[in-house]
């Protein structure tokens, strides 16, 4: 899901562009920016994650990443904490690396509130690398993730690195098949449904005006542009299996966890769906590869 519910834009006067220093460096400053509206996001629900809430809301995650008590995990992109913290509530014990600084201070300050003992990395994760003294049992990364990074093969090379033999690598993320829909405009039914967003990788990444953007789980907008990515599932499976990992499990999901596109309706399970005429799109996508021994 893109930050916002505005498109990418397609203009020819702003190309893809492969300066990807530059578009790091705006997409950590909206990062940066948007963490504090997402602390006190509803989306975010800080109050009711203190209660004790799993962020984890769709069991799936839960059954297919399989029991972590016991065992060290390592969260890639993991923002100010929930989901790394909500790991830790499980047992494991916990490392999370995130680029915005603000998320990691956040992150850090909740762990400490929690009473959770969790290491958080400020890093972009390609700056990782020998870091760890330790490899893992388990590296995971979820939802909103690899529109941000340049460079899949790399990524499946350092989840690798950081994983023990034996060890699983997991994602759930959201789908490039879905991404393509539009966001210009509401979907009420099939005649809104129409591409919008390349499938495949255009040769860099899209600009996306901050003056269009607005959070996608707050209504601040931060005016700040930023930079995005496009990979296929090709590119995403490849670069794990390339890196020699061996994929166990492939799940393709026709629901959203979030609302990404007005006029979805969600069910009594929290699953966003397109409205009733239309076909059934894939959303998200979750992938379990194993380290060989
Ligand atoms: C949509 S969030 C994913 C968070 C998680 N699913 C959640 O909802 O809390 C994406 C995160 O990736 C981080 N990020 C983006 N690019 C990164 C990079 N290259 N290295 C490290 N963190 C990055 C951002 O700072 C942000 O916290």
């Amino acid at each position: 899901m893109s930050e916002s519910n505005h498109p990418v834009s397609n203009d020819p006067e702003i190309p893809p562009t492969t300066d990807t220093a530059t578009a790091y460096a705006a997409n950590q400053a909206w990062w940066n920016e948007i963490t504090e509206p997402h602390r006190t996001s509803d989306m975010y629900d800080l109050a009711g994650f203190k209660a004790g809430r799993n962020r984890f809301m769709h069991r799936y995650i839960l059954d297919e990443v399989g029991d972590v008590d016991g065992k060290s995990l390592l969260h890639l992109q993991c923002h100010f904490g929930q989901d790394t913290i909500s790991w830790a509530r499980l047992g494991a014990t916990v490392t999370g690396v995130d680029f915005a600084g603000e998320a990691v201070d956040l992150a850090r300050a909740l762990a400490v509130e929690e009473g959770i003992d969790a290491t958080f990395v400020h890093s972009n994760i390609y700056d990782i690398g020998d870091r760890f003294d330790e490899q893992f049992d388990v590296v995971f990364t979820s939802y909103g993730i690899l529109g941000w990074l340049h460079d899949l093969p790399e990524w499946g090379r350092l989840a690798a690195r950081a994983l023990k033999p034996g060890g699983i690598f997991y994602i759930a993320e959201f789908h490039p098949g879905g991404e393509m829909i539009q966001y210009d405009r509401p979907i009420m039914s099939k005649e809104d449904l129409f591409f919008g967003e390349p499938y495949f990788d255009p040769g860099g990444a899209l600009f996306l005006s901050g003056e269009e953007g607005t959070d996608y789980a707050s209504d601040h907008s931060t005016g700040q542009d930023t930079w995005e990515w496009f990979h296929s599932m090709e590119d995403i499976i490849m670069a794990l299996i390339d890196a020699g990992l061996v994929v166990e499990l492939f799940r393709e999901r026709d629901w959203c966890a979030y609302r990404s596109h007005e006029g979805m309706i969600v069910d009594d399970q929290g699953r966003w769906h397109l409205p009733p005429d239309c076909p059934k799109v894939p959303f998200m996508f979750s992938i379990r590869a194993r380290k060989p021994v």
